[in-house]
């Protein structure tokens, strides 16, 4: 009996680059965390301009969340969750601060609202939820910038922040929900790869 892998070279060898790519791609990605983020950025587009892939964008910690599906259980958790460490700034109502689209005294916004008069239904799941959990500044990759909101990391669990999350999108209208799934689209890759007519 011949043996398969010598009649087929050109096989081992598809399986040996294919092999080595895949190596050299988990080394990029688990080597990903420690660039800066210029060089993350600059990362970022040449893995775009060379790759037939969508690429995801992960946001400032490499992971990219997203929100679970709404359930009762959930909403009333996240409503919790805000009534205790949100509403004082953003509103009992998520109705915001008084002029929230202009810096204060201070040189920083005001808390903007969460309803739809506001613009947390612009951003993606992940967005949201490094804003929650990191503080504006890291979620923006911008160190300097000064925000009055927290980072809730030691202090809420991911679950908490997903569900208070949770909670806020509960209260958008369907196109405001449908708005905000197209953020989640494009950030996924999933818009890039629309526009390229591969789906
Ligand atoms: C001490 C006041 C304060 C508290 C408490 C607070 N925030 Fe904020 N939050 C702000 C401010 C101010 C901003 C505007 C950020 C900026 O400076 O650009 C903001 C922005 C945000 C944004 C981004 C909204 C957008 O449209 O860009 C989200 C999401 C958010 N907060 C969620 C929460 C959640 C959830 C909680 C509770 C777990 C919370 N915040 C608690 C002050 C607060």
């Amino acid at each position: 009996m011949t043996n398969k892998k010598y009649r087929r070279p050109e096989l081992f060898l598809i399986c040996l680059h294919a092999g080595i790519g895949i190596a050299a791609l988990a080394a990029v990605q688990a080597a990903e965390p420690e660039m800066s983020p210029e060089l993350r950025q600059s990362h970022r587009e040449l893995m775009e301009l060379l790759s037939p892939e969508p690429v995801i964008n992960t946001g400032s910690d490499g992971v990219l969340t997203q929100l679970t599906a709404e359930n009762s259980q959930i909403i009333s958790d996240g409503r919790e969750v805000y009534h205790v460490h949100c509403a004082a700034c953003h509103g009992a109502g998520l109705q915001g601060q008084p002029n929230w689209e202009q810096p204060n005294e201070t040189g920083m916004l005001p808390a903007p609202p969460h309803d739809g008069s506001g613009h947390t239904w612009h951003h993606a799941d992940d967005q949201l939820f490094e804003i929650v959990k990191y503080g504006a500044a890291t979620a923006m990759s911008d160190p300097g910038y000064r925000s009055m909101m927290p980072a809730f990391k030691d202090v809420l669990s991911d679950k908490d922040i997903n569900a208070v999350l949770v909670f806020i999108r509960s209260t958008w209208s369907d196109e405001h929900k449908q708005w905000q799934q197209g953020a989640n689209d494009a950030q996924s890759g999933r818009e890039w790869w629309r526009e390229k007519g591969d789906q």
